[in-house]
């Protein structure tokens, strides 16, 4: 409980800050210290003291946040294209394109899950093939044409495996999404070079276009990982691109007895 205390025990509860605040705060009030002091208790003059710092605070000139980078140690200059605009930046030669997109270039669609790609949250098209871009240098990237999920709608057009993931619920946080279209969209270019995967059953035949089976779907996407399992939905939104055969999002899929079917893709 408070209780009135005498000049030098309330000077001694206070710290240097807290007491070169209280004359701030006085000066203000037009008290005098001692007779302020006299008259209040310990619990009545923190109380004081915080307001105090809370209104200074309040009206304080906000701080400048600045983005510049402090100075890169072995700096290189990368000049790359990306989303359609060239670009140059100065960059560590460390740094991954994943910093670099997000910390440089303020795209954040390509997300950092895993740092170690092991996740595809950081896919995206390099010179029209899926990359994992936490584990690409930035100073790789030197002439080559980025694509990240920013640029790839059509001004307002969104591009048609963004609009078959939105009418096929190919995802639910959402955090993955941005490299499962990058990697999807990628998918349909190595499906047309006829390039094949490990779950492709003739490798004999010339390189042709493929129309991949769900099985060769799921493998292909195997390196994109969603945590809310949103796979059979992602799979449905692929394969409706893949073939241009619409379905019905609420249908039933082969061989599903109902209920969530959260397989790996
Ligand atoms: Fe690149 Fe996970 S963040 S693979
Ligand atoms: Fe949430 Fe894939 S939608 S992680």
């Amino acid at each position: 409980m408070s209780k009135k205390l005498s000049d030098d025990m309330i000077i001694d509860e206070l710290t240097l800050d807290e007491s070169a605040l209280l004359d701030e705060l006085l000066s203000e009030l037009g008290e005098s210290r001692r007779r302020f002091i006299g008259q209040s208790s310990t619990g009545v003059l923190s109380a004081l003291v915080l307001e105090f710092l809370a209104k200074r605070n309040a009206y304080a000139a906000p701080v400048e946040h600045s983005l510049a980078p402090a100075a890169d140690e072995n700096a290189v200059k990368v000049a790359f294209r990306v989303n359609g605009i060239d670009k140059s930046v100065a960059v560590d030669s460390r740094m991954t394109l994943l910093d670099a997109l997000r910390e440089r270039l303020t795209l954040t669609g390509p997300k950092k899950g895993c740092d170690h790609g092991q996740c595809g949250a950081c896919t995206v098209i390099i010179d029209g093939r899926r990359v994992l871009s936490c584990l690409t240098l930035t100073a790789q990237c030197e002439g080559k044409d980025v694509t990240t999920i920013e640029g790839i709608a059509k001004g307002e057009t969104l591009h048609p495996m963004q609009t078959a993931f939105i009418k096929h619920d190919g995802f639910q946080c959402g955090f993955c999404t941005p490299g499962q279209i990058c990697s999807a969209v990628a998918l349909l270019q190595e499906a047309k070079n006829g390039e094949l995967s490990y779950a492709s059953t003739d490798f004999r035949q010339k390189p042709h276009s493929l129309t991949l089976s769900d099985d060769e779907l799921r493998e292909r996407m195997s390196g994109n990982l969603c945590r809310c399992g949103a796979y059979p939905n992602i799979v449905d939104a692929i394969r409706e691109v893949h073939t241009g055969k619409p379905s019905d999002p609420l249908g039933q899929r082969d061989g599903e007895q109902g209920g969530n079917d959260h397989a790996a893709v």
